[in-house]
Formats: structure tokens, sequence, C-alpha cells
């Protein structure tokens, strides 16, 4: 295979993005990434780069023509062949469609309607948008670049092909962007199963606009209910786990996370639903003696045992785990301690992310972040220490899905991390201004010795469970696709509860433990982490409360991090590597 020198177009450096970088890097091209949409900017990096081949895992404009007549430009999108438009998967999904796809096409004059090099097709599950952006999409997009560049590049037969309607086979057609008239929710006709829907194809953007007690709101992350008592469409019956639940003609629809719509100038970011209408709604008071609900359908943790084994999920919307979410986290694991039919526990994080460490939303939303900000570190910090220090069991960091910050060390506390191919750690702290806890200071080096561990941290790159195995960040990689990932993982958990060596692997970990508490203490650990936690948290003016506001208010700096821009000093060191 020839090796390339491929420029990334992205709108931001996104799931997709961060994966095809470092998919493509493993395979030894060079890779050089633009996020500006300046067209001189775009310009720049192509004259400075020089590359055989752009690639758009993620753009949301147009590629200036001057840059596609003179270069091979493919742009992945979220389609069959033939889909055109800036909504895909809403149509997809509000269309109950069963099959959809992912296009690579050639950019050209007309938006999305170039040669299309590749095309393929999955199953669409019944979830968010975001959902099947960040499985499906993106692994369809990975396997046809792959395939693209082992097969298509190398092969001077192969002739990408016009987009042709007349082909029975191509069944997209150009869909316009998805409004808010067409998402809109009509409680007295709808079921719970049709506004699920609606929500879905609006997750994780832009939501769904409605009204709740005269407020405008946007709806995020829906589930149907129907072992609920139902009363007047639309109405909150009561709430778990930070989401309410409202009633629809049917049943319920549990909504887990609300966005209040931009007063004036004043603009809002979101935050679990409960927060939005007890905290931000000017008549909150309506809600002072909201129920607390009991929901099998909505329960953030989630714990299944089957053969000794424990399986976790604490599905935390976007892998962001506030306080109060640490704190029930902790205590079911703490029960789990407990129990003597367990052997082995497997910590599944959600089905979206893995986890993205402490919930920077709901520390903005605080009347005093800063201490919101301390309170969340140590909830986090107590999970860990729980992992740490739990001896009795054998525990697996079963990683299926991303994971970043403290959420990306959070897994390196458990005995054996079992990691789903393709998924993205982000194991570092500097992109927002921390210093970073969760015991890494201890965990890290143990796993990866400390000039890996200063590279990890200090770099602020991504990886791969494939790269990060190689440095014993990872003890097993099991294979992508999702059924046979959970079929591997049971097998192995299955093995170590079974295994006849199983109280030698415990007796080996509490000797280990006593080992490094005598060399230093797991406090010691904490308190230096938190003491510089602490000092970054108390200053009104550290980069952190800044950088917190920017991401949570996503605002832009629309400048490309020079750490992922190829440099010349680089491609120097590999030639003569
Ligand atoms: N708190 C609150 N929300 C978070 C979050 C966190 N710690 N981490 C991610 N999210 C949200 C994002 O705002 C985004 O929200 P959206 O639904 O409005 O789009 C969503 O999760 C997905 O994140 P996104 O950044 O789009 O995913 P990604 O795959 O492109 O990038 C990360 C993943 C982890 C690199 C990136 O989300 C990140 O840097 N998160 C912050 C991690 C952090 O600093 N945690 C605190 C220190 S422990």
């Amino acid at each position: 295979m020839i090796l390339l020198k491929i420029l990334l177009f992205a709108s931001a450096y996104n799931g997709m993005c961060q994966r095809i970088h470092k998919e493509l890097e493993a395979e030894m091209h060079s890779i050089s990434i633009e996020l500006s949409s300046n067209e001189q900017q775009m310009l720049r990096a192509v004259d400075d780069f020089q590359p055989d081949l752009i690639l758009c895992p993620f753009l949301k404009h147009a590629v200036p023509e001057k840059i596609w007549r003179h270069h091979l430009c493919l742009i992945v999108h979220p389609g069959i062949e033939g889909d055109r438009g800036p909504s895909s998967l809403d149509w997809a999904i509000a269309s109950k469609t069963n099959n959809w796809g992912a296009t690579l096409l050639q950019a050209d004059a007309e938006m999305d309607a170039g040669d299309i090099w590749d095309t393929q097709t999955f199953h669409v599950r019944n979830t968010a948008k975001a959902s099947i952006y960040r499985r499906e999409v993106i692994a369809t997009a990975v396997h046809m670049i792959k395939n693209v560049l082992h097969h298509s590049l190398n092969n001077v037969d192969f002739k990408p092909r016009p987009l042709d309607y007349s082909k029975p086979s191509v069944t997209g057609e150009y869909l316009p962007l998805m409004r808010q008239e067409s998402r809109k929710i009509n409680w007295e006709i709808d079921s719970a199963e049709i506004i699920t829907r609606k929500i879905n194809a609006a997750d994780s953007f832009p939501g769904v606009l409605d009204t709740i007690a005269g407020n405008e709101v946007y709806l995020f992350g829906a589930r149907p209910e129907y072992s609920l008592h139902s009363s007047t469409p639309g109405e909150i019956l009561g709430h778990r786990d930070g989401a309410i639940c409202r009633a629809t003609i049917d049943g319920n629809v549990w909504i887990r996370q609300l966005k209040m719509a931009p007063q004036g100038e004043r603009k809002f970011f979101k935050l679990p639903a409960l927060h939005v209408i007890t905290k931000q709604f000017p008549n909150a008071h309506l809600f002072e003696n909201l129920r607390a609900l009991n929901s099998r359908l909505q329960n953030d943790i989630k714990i299944e045992t089957q053969n000794a084994v424990a399986y976790v999920t604490f599905d935390f919307y976007n892998g962001a785990m506030n306080t109060e979410q640490c704190q029930n986290l902790l205590s079911r694991l703490r029960e789990l301690r407990e129990r003597n039919d367990i052997r082995v526990i497997a910590l599944m994080g959600g089905e979206d992310f893995w986890s993205n460490g402490i919930h920077l939303n709901c520390i903005q939303a605080s009347v005093d972040p800063a201490r919101e900000s301390w309170r969340n570190i140590n909830a986090i910090d107590d999970i860990v220490q729980e992992l740490i220090t739990m001896t009795n069991k054998v525990t697996v960091a079963a990683l299926r899905n991303n994971a970043g910050a403290g959420g990306a060390i959070m897994p390196l506390a458990c005995d054996k991390i079992f990691a789903r191919e393709g998924v993205v750690l982000n194991p570092h702290y500097a992109t927002m201004g921390l210093f970073g806890s969760e015991y890494w200071t201890y965990l890290l080096p143990r796993r990866v010795g400390d000039a890996k561990a200063k590279e990890l941290t200090e770099s602020c790159l991504p990886l791969l469970t494939t790269q990060a195995y190689k440095f014993g960040m990872v003890d097993k990689v099991l294979l992508e696709d999702w059924n046979t990932y959970h079929q591997l993982l049971q097998r192995e958990c299955e093995a170590l509860a079974d295994d006849v060596n199983y109280f030698a692997l415990l007796s080996r970990k509490q000797y280990t433990r006593m080992k490094d508490e005598a060399i230093r203490p797991l406090e010691a650990y904490r308190q230096d982490e938190l003491q510089h936690m602490k000092t970054i948290f108390d200053n009104p003016h550290s980069e952190y409360h800044h950088l917190r506001y920017n991401f949570v208010y996503k605002i832009s700096c629309n400048q490309t991090p020079a750490r992922l821009v190829y440099r010349k000093e680089e491609e120097k060191m590999a030639q003569t590597a």
C-alpha cells in the first residue's frame, strides 16, 4: 500500500475525526488536520502540507473550489447513496428507516453530489441520532476509508462512479434541513413511541423545541415508559436520576436533558431535566413537590448478574458524571463488594460513552462552580479509590465506548481492561486546564511507566485501544461488532470468575496493594493531586474556568491546535527512522 500525506478538514476534532486520524496514522500515513472554515486558512493548510489526499470526516461547510479542483477531496456523508442534505440521519430516523448507510463521495461543485467512492449500509437501531453516528456511522466510515486506501488508490482500474439517480440501487434523495416545524410534538396526538422518535431524530443536536409550564425548552434523551399511571398529555408526573417523566396519550416518556431556549442575549446549555425545571424556570415553584418515581426503564445504573459476574452499566448522558451520579455509583459498588455470590465486577460504562469524567455542565450551572468542581472530583475519586481497594473481587473495565479525561483514567483502577476495537481514549486533562485527579499519578505510571504517562498527559492526543494495548494500558482488545464484543466479554469475565487461580489472583492483588501502600500511601497521591486541583478551582482567573465556560457554551476559538498540525521535523524524523 502506498503511504500518503492526508489532510483532514473537519468542523471539529470530534470522535469521528479523532478515530480516523488515529486509524490512518496507525497505517503509517502522515496526517495533518485543519479545523478552520476560513478559505484562506484552508488554502494555507493545503499549501503547507502538500497533501496527496484530502479527507473530510465531519465537515459542515463546503470545500472551496480552489481546493477540490486541484486535489482529490473525499467527504464522509452520513447517508445512503443519493442521499443529500444536512439532516440525513434526522430524516432517516424520523421516517422509521430500517437500513441506512454512509457514503464516501468526492467534493464537487454541488454539495453531496460528487462521484461515489464507496457506500455501505447498516441496520438502524431504535435510538438517538448521536448514538447511531458514534457507533454505526463512524465504524462504516473507517471501513470505507481503509477500503479506498487499500484497494481503490492502488488499483489503476478503479474508477469512482458518478451519482446516477436513474439506477434502481440509488434510493437516496435530496432532503432539506429539518426544521423545528417538522420536529414539533403534538402531545394531544403523538404516542410515546412517536415522541421518542422525534426526540431521537434531534439528539444530541438541535433537540426538539417544546414548551413546559410556559417555558421554551429543547428536549433531549427520550425513553418511552408504559408502566406508570398516566395523566394529561405533556404533564410532568415525577422524576428519577435527574430525568422527568411526562404523560403521553398512551403512557409516558422520560426526558433526560433540557436546554432552555435563548432569551435575547442569554444562552443556555444542556442540563439534567429536573435541574432545569426546578432551578432555571421562573415558575420553578410549580415543581417543588414533584414526586420521585421508580422505573426500570429510567434507571441510569443497572446491574445484571450472571454466573458470578456483575455487569454494572452506568449510562450517564454524554458520559458526564456529576456528584450525585458518582455517589450513587459508589453506593452500588459498595453493595456489590459485600455480595458473596459475586466474584467479578465488570464496569460497562454507558451505551454511548464509557465516561468523560466530571460533569462540566452541572458544575457550570451550580451556584459556586469552584465548590461544585471540588465535590465532583472528590466523588469520582471515591469511586476510583473503592475500585483500587476492592481486594475481595476481580474488577474489569469493559471499555466498550470512548472515554476521556478522568473517565479514561478510571478503568486503570480495575484489574483487567477489556476494550472494544475502535474505542478512542483521551487520557489527559490539560485541554480543560486541569492537573487531574482520579489517582492518575498512581494508576497511569503503574500501567505504562513514567515516560509514557508523561507523554500521554502532555501530548493531549487521543489513542486507539489497539495502540493502548501495545504499551499495556489495555489488557485485551475484543472485536468492534457490538454483539460480538459483549459475547467475548462475557466469556472473559466468566473465565476469570471460574479460574482455578481466582483466590491466588486475589491474594496477589492484596499483596501488591499492601506493597504499593507501603511505598506511598494511596491517600498521599490523592492529597497531592487534589491540592493542585484546589488551587485551580479556587482561582477565579484560572484557565479551567474559562475553558469550561467555552466548552459548555460551545464557543470555538476557530483555530486548529498546534498538536494536530503535521510538523516538518516529524516528517524528517520519520524518513530517517
Ligand atoms: N461534562 C459535560 N458534558 C460533556 C463532558 C463532560 N465532562 N464530556 C463530554 N461532554 C458532552 C459534550 O459537551 C457533548 O455534548 P453535546 O451533546 O451537546 O454535543 C457530548 O458530551 C459529546 O462530546 P464531544 O466533545 O462532542 O465528544 P467527542 O467524542 O468529540 O470528544 C472528549 C470527547 C472527551 C475528548 C470531549 O468531550 C472532552 O474533551 N470532554 C471534556 C472532558 C473533561 O475535560 N472532563 C473533565 C475533567 S475529568
